[in-house]
């Protein structure tokens, strides 16, 4: 793989996504005996200023599995650029350990952390991107379609760090992307010029008046919690501003009859999706969850052993 960091989709180019899937479906298809001793020795150190499941856990069980260690460092422990500045935390973690996840607030933490520390740096989420994310949901959406050609996925809802992601990625890998979202909670002008500037094959981006626009002729639907991490005070708003945007049966009905759909989880069931959609035959969540740790692994494997 030619990138030190993963910092967003941005810094991968097509072969290196193309590798990181070839390796992701050679992992989750091989016995575990045949890793275990892949990252021997090897030491994570995963930095979480905000809350997660999947991600903590899914990194953790990756480095064990393939015989390595993670360390969980929490904003009590280490409370990076407050307690001491960024440059100094990365050149220290970098002196002890072989790769730096973290998953934090503004962007330019990531990136200034990517900057200074001597280690792959892996960005496991910030207000602007979720790269680990995106991989692994158009990971199983070649799976579920056995193929990324010819491919739409639609976004219904906020245009935040999931949806951009998704965006980028998808035009990198000529998957057209629809997005419907309330006034004001677009995606910003310059990620939509970046989308259409990486647009590869007939990859298009379209913004749709509406949720129904977009879940039509379809292959994917996708939606993510109205108030990210971060945004909690705004909840009571959002939830008012985004009420037409929920993914429910009546929607799906505008969309082909194996349309599959996704969230990135954690889900507020009632609120962007409901049970019957989120618990359907179509719903493909927990398919994304689980694949969240083989691209990990893959991701591990790739940065820490070549
Ligand atoms: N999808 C995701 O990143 O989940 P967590 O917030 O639980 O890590
Ligand atoms: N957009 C959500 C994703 C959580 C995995 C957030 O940033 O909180």
């Amino acid at each position: 793989m030619n990138t030190k960091n993963i910092t967003s989709v941005i810094d991968l180019s097509n072969s290196d996504i193309n590798e990181i899937f070839s390796v992701t479906h050679q992992l989750k298809k091989s016995d575990l005996t045949n890793n275990i001793n892949s990252l021997t020795g090897k030491i994570l150190g995963m930095i979480f200023e905000k809350s997660s499941m999947r991600t903590r856990v899914s990194f953790e069980v990756a480095m064990t599995q393939l015989g390595g260690h993670a360390i969980y460092l929490t904003k009590q422990d280490i409370d990076l650029g407050k307690r001491e500045s960024i440059k100094d935390g990365a050149n220290v973690l970098s002196r002890y350990v072989d790769c730096i996840t973290i998953r934090t607030y503004a962007h330019k933490t990531v990136l200034e952390l990517a900057k200074e520390a001597s280690v792959p740096v892996i960005n496991a989420l910030s207000d602007y991107s979720h790269p680990c994310q995106a991989l692994a949901d158009l990971f199983t959406i070649k799976e579920k379609f056995g193929t990324l050609d010819n491919i739409t996925v639609s976004f219904i809802g906020d245009g935040n760090n999931v949806a951009r992601s998704l965006a980028f990625l998808c035009s990198k890998l000529g998957v057209s992307f629809k997005i419907a979202f309330p006034e004001k909670y677009g995606l910003d002008k310059e990620t939509i010029s970046i989308v259409n500037d990486i647009a590869e094959n007939d990859a298009k981006f379209t913004i749709c008046k509406s949720p129904e626009d977009a879940v039509k002729d379809t292959n994917v639907i996708y939606t993510d919690t109205w108030t990210s991490m971060g945004q909690e005070s705004e909840a009571e708003v959002r939830r008012a501003d985004f009420k037409d945007y929920q993914v429910n049966n009546k929607l799906t009905s505008f969309a082909d009859k194996d349309v599959i759909i996704m969230h990135c989880l954690p889900a507020h069931r009632g609120e962007e999706i409901t049970d019957e959609v989120i618990d359907g035959p179509n719903s493909a969540v927990y398919d994304q969850a689980e694949n969240r740790m083989h691209i990990e692994k893959a991701l591990l494997k790739l940065l820490l052993t070549q």
